[in-house]
């Protein structure tokens, strides 16, 4: 098929019934599909083709993982260059790209790292719940069985069934379970426009640490392995937590010896304003996942990075059996490191972390312009990481329907924009999410904040009734 002549309806078409009647698609139910197609063929920037012509917006980067943007052919060409001098070989052994990329890797976390590949944010989260059992396995104390993660309500933290099991979202595992034993301990997430405790910042003196301290308490500390944070809260409809929050949560992991691991699949490679979020509150991770922003997905790529304290556990004779008990066929693959080493270099070259900052604030200043609309009840955000949640009501917070919020992302794609809502749990379900490709423009922005403006006034009055 050729996708530089005029599109061909017919052959979109039967592109579509091929696809229907042979592919599974993730998360989205076939007979929307069938109703609400999009064959993509082309993008450039922030923008995306379908076949038929129709260009849109891409206000989500995909699925959040497109920080360099779109097009840059660049990246196939250095894939094409290492597939040919060498594709794949297990990383048992060294390959060049891989290791330049951990050496960058360490480098963004300011040295003292190393860095463990897999493909894709769920196995690195899982990676990094069976590095952490092991070092406590290796490290443990007489009595100790350190095994537990703790981690919050609200986080996603991938689809596997141990890191469903991680997560805290009840609609995402709910098919799966009963899942695994008592070692994911979860609690209060700090949802601040929502607080569990229904408490207000500051005077509820950070009560999601407190609850985090007694539930480390109640468990027994020497049964955890580690705390697993989203340093900013991504798929419960963005929550920004205290500044306080992440450093009192490194100081329970050191008052307990729970290891802290990050969970920067999302939050990372410039997404929020710096290159990793944590840099923001000034901790430094024992574990940090990461995937998506590593290689802008241009190809399957991600990682577990490992303070060395914790590599250090796993070093000994090899009748010691102290080594890294996984493997991932895939893991170190060269050509796609070759891109994610090129991926970082140019959101180096372009500034892009310090770009998403401005273009972050920038975003918000539009997005609080329309807390005019009565049914915007909070904007917030970090860098390019953003949120608008729907009420009905701003005094009581009701959230609009789920319809509601389905007919306002249906309305921005109406008008070429790509916007998401988060699927957190239910009582979140109501926040319409902005990720856009780091390299988006201010016009671009403009023209996103004006379409949601229109939406609004076209559809507010309907969703407080
Ligand atoms: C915060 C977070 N962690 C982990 C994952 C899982 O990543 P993947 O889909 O690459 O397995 C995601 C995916 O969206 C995520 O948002």
């Amino acid at each position: 098929m050729s996708l530089t002549n005029a599109p061909d309806p017919e052959i979109r078409k039967a592109v579509v019934k091929q696809d229907l009647e042979n592919v599974l698609h993730p998360i989205v139910q076939h007979t929307a599909l069938e109703k609400n197609q999009m064959v993509v063929v082309g993008a450039q920037g922030s923008t995306v083709r379908d076949y038929d012509g129709t260009e849109y917006l891409d206000a989500m980067a995909g699925l959040w993982c497109v920080n360099i943007g779109y097009g840059r052919t660049e990246l196939a060409d250095i894939a094409a260059e290492q597939m040919q001098q060498i594709a794949y070989y297990p990383h048992t052994a060294m390959n060049f790209p891989a290791a330049r990329l951990a050496e960058q890797m360490n480098g963004l976390m300011g040295g003292g790292y190393h860095t463990y590949f897999v493909n894709s944010g769920s196995e690195a989260n899982e990676a990094g719940f069976k590095i952490a059992r092991q070092y406590q396995r290796h490290e443990q104390k007489p009595g100790a069985f350190r095994y537990k993660t703790i981690s919050r309500y609200y986080a996603y933290h991938g689809t596997t069934l141990s890191t469903l099991a991680a997560g805290g979202m009840g609609e995402r595992k709910g098919k799966f379970e009963p899942l695994g034993g008592n070692e994911f301990v979860h609690v209060a997430a700090p949802t601040c426009y929502r607080c569990p405790f229904g408490l207000e910042y500051p005077t509820c003196e950070l009560a999601c640490v407190t609850n985090m301290e007694s539930t480390i308490q109640g468990e027994g500390p020497d049964s955890i392995a580690e705390i697993l944070i989203e340093p900013i809260m991504s798929g419960v409809g963005i929550a920004v937590p205290p500044d306080e929050y992440l450093p009192a949560v490194a100081k329970l992991c050191e008052k307990y010896g729970a290891l802290l691991h990050v969970d920067e699949v999302i939050n990372g490679f410039g997404r929020t304003g710096k290159m990793f979020a944590h840099q923001h509150y000034g901790v430094k991770p024992d574990i940090m996942a990461v995937a998506k922003g590593i290689v802008s997905a241009y190809l399957p790529i991600a990682a577990t990075v490992v303070k060395n304290e914790v590599f250090n556990s796993f070093l000994g004779e090899e009748a010691a059996m102290r080594q890294v008990m996984q493997v991932n066929t895939y893991g170190g693959h060269p050509a796609a490191a070759a891109v994610a080493v090129r991926n970082i270099e140019i959101m180096q070259e372009e500034k892009l972390a310090e770009r998403a900052a401005e273009n972050g604030k920038y975003f918000m200043d539009g997005l609080k312009t329309l807390l005019k609309h009565a049914v915007v009840g909070d904007v917030r955000g970090k860098g390019l990481l953003l949120g608008l949640e729907l009420v009905k009501d701003k005094k009581t917070k009701e959230q609009v329907s789920s319809a509601h919020v389905g007919a306002m992302v249906a309305f921005c794609k109406r008008q070429g924009v790509i916007i998401g809502r988060s699927g957190g749990g239910s009582r979140h379900s109501n926040t319409l999410t902005f990720s856009p490709p780091l390299v988006i423009t201010r016009s671009e922005i403009d023209r996103i904040i004006d379409v949601l403006d229109r939406g609004l006034t076209e559809l507010g009055p309907q969703m407080q009734a």
